[in-house]
């Protein structure tokens, strides 16, 4: 198990998510009424980038290629054309604010 630094909460607006690249995995950082979520950057769809094109509802996360929705909990896909979830990791906050994911 590993744990690796993304960036700052700072560095994301609330309602806001935005795709980084750590240890060549593609990351999507999600901020929503103040709770941070992380998944691979990666639709189950057509594996197209959901930060380049994304929509946010309510605990849900919109990938606009093709309109499939994901839960922000789980990351279940709640729609089609998702044929799966996508991949959700365990988010940390250090008191610096440093968002941390574990990746295994
Ligand atoms: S690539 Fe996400 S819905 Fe098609």
């Amino acid at each position: 198990m590993k744990k690796v630094r993304v960036c700052n909460i700072n560095d994301i607006r609330d309602g806001e998510a935005r795709g980084f690249e750590i240890d060549d995995t593609p990351i999507l950082i999600v901020k929503q009424n103040g709770k941070v979520y992380a998944f691979e950057d990666i639709c189950s769809h057509q594996h197209m980038p959901i930060s380049e094109n994304y929509d946010l509802e309510e605990g849900k996360l919109i990938c606009m290629w093709h309109g499939a929705e994901f839960e922000l909990e789980t990351g279940k896909n709640l729609s089609l054309p998702a044929p799966a979830p996508i991949k959700k990791f365990d988010v940390e906050i250090d008191e610096n604010g440093n968002i941390m994911i574990i990746i295994e």
